[in-house]
């Protein structure tokens, strides 16, 4: 099992947890986030430094998948989200070691 984690611009969720939707995703969790990636870290270091960061709004999508649908989420995800312009975001994928689903106790792929 895998943990697809894709921070994203809130304006793009609709389209994107459609697009999940349509490809057969089980289910997904949807946050509110913030955060800054290359371009808001403003760094002035120069005798003790002086560090501003401005945090953006931004909408946390998590998709628990089987390993073997993982890549062709990832290409829905990159598809639905990518506008060509800085802070479309970003994707991780972290490996999960168990999944249970509480009202039957399945554990697995059979609980995702
Ligand atoms: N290294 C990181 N660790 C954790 N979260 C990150 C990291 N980089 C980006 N993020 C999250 O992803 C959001 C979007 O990042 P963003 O798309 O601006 O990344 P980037 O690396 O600056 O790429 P780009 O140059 O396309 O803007 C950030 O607001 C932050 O929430
Ligand atoms: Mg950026």
């Amino acid at each position: 099992m895998k943990l697809v984690t894709a921070i994203i611009q809130p304006e793009k969720t609709d389209q994107i947890t459609q697009a999940l939707g349509s490809f057969g995703v089980q289910g997904m969790t949807i946050s509110q986030a913030s955060g800054y990636g290359r371009q808001r870290g403003r760094t002035q270091v120069y005798r003790g430094a002086e560090y501003t960061v401005d945090a953006l709004p931004k909408v946390r999508v998590e998709v628990l998948v089987p390993e073997e649908d993982c890549d062709e989420i990832l290409g829905v995800l990159i598809l639905s989200a990518n506008t060509g312009t800085a802070g479309d975001g970003k994707i991780w994928v972290t490996n999960v070691e168990e999944v249970i689903r509480i009202r039957t106790g399945e554990r697995g792929k059979l609980a995702v």
